[in-house]
């Protein structure tokens, strides 16, 4: 009897920050608005999938050695992808995935998740195929696949920073998949750190996909597109000539603009706590008083993003120490 034949591929993937927002979406998973992002390098999604050739589909998968309900996310998934991907249809998969970072850490799985999953499956399609695949295509076929799974996803695939979705000034971007950003820019860039100030570790109270959805009638639905593509191409020349200030002013724009869309969608929601609104004042007077470049951002939630270079680590480290 012929054996069945099984693969097998394992990757990691880190997580991303948005400094400019992809918030509101179109079929099939497309932005409205571009997004810039910078890459959580120390919190990452490790994923290994085993195929093997079978008649009927079995999905199995663990999430740090246990079963886990991410594993529907997963079906949906390769339903979605196997539309235009046959070869998914033609195995079982076992899929086993844990993270180096709590649940509770207040950083989206979504995005490493999806991340280190399209890796592996385009690992894995070319084993089978046997074909030779130049790198540069490898990772834009990736990235157009984590994008299926969860937008922001596609931007995890690139280390540092990455943009998704078309700037008319920016050259090579696409809706489909994002573009890796990180050459030609300030140096201090590539020493961003990111701090994470968990002010609420509880679950998320309105999930992305619905998030996203309270852009389809909102009221500022145009201004914020446009505050958007400006943002994106502002925060890039900011990038190339090393304007931090600039930077800095961008990324926290982006943060409270995205809670006002949140603010004034029908339903409203509230996300920020009394407490995530005392940091983020503290941030800009630590800034006013030491004269530091140094900023924050907020993702769909209470916790606060704060950003440094790694040259005023120290100085942060002291003021998250005592003031945060
Ligand atoms: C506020 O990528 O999680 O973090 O595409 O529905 O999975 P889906 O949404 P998701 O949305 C992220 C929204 C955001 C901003 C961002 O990451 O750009």
């Amino acid at each position: 009897m012929e054996q069945k034949k099984t693969y097998r591929a394992t990757w990691e993937c880190p997580s991303n920050i948005a400094l400019v927002k992809y918030w509101g979406k179109k079929t099939p998973q497309l932005p409205l608005n571009p997004s810039v992002s910078f890459s959580l390098k120390n919190a990452k999604t490790e994923t290994s999938i085993e195929i093997t050739q079978s008649g009927e589909r079995e999905i199995k998968f663990l999430f740090e050695g246990k079963p886990s309900a991410f594993a529907n996310r997963i079906k949906k998934y390769l339903d979605v992808l196997g539309n235009d991907e046959k070869w998914l249809h033609d195995f079982s998969f076992r899929i086993e995935s844990s993270n180096t970072f709590p649940h509770s850490a207040g950083i989206a799985s979504s995005a490493s998740a999806f991340g280190a999953l399209a890796l592996c499956l385009a690992d894995l399609k070319k084993q089978i195929t046997g074909e030779k695949v130049e790198t540069q295509n490898f990772f834009k076929q990736v990235s157009a696949w984590a994008r299926m799974g969860s937008g922001s996803a596609c931007r995890s695939v690139f280390p540092q920073f990455a943009i998704w979705g078309e700037s008319a000034e920016i050259e090579g971007t696409s809706n489909y998949h994002a573009i890796p950003v990180s050459e030609n820019i300030h140096p201090d860039y590539l020493t961003l750190h990111d701090a994470i100030l968990l002010v609420d570790s509880a679950k998320k109270r309105v999930s992305s996909s619905a998030g996203h959805q309270l852009m389809n009638d909102h009221p500022f639905r145009e201004a914020r597109i446009k505050q958007a593509k400006q943002h994106t191409s502002k925060i890039m020349k900011a990038m190339k000539t090393g304007n931090h200030k600039l930077f800095f002013s961008i990324a926290e724009k982006e943060a409270l603009s995205l809670h006002s869309m949140m603010m004034t969608s029908e339903p409203p929601y509230l996300l920020l706590h009394p407490n995530s609104l005392s940091i983020m004042q503290k941030i800009q007077n630590f800034r006013n008083q030491t004269g530091l470049e140094v900023g924050f951002t907020i993702d769909a939630g209470p916790n606060i993003h704060f950003l440094y270079f790694e040259k005023d680590k120290n100085e942060v480290h002291r003021f998250i120490k005592t003031n945060c």
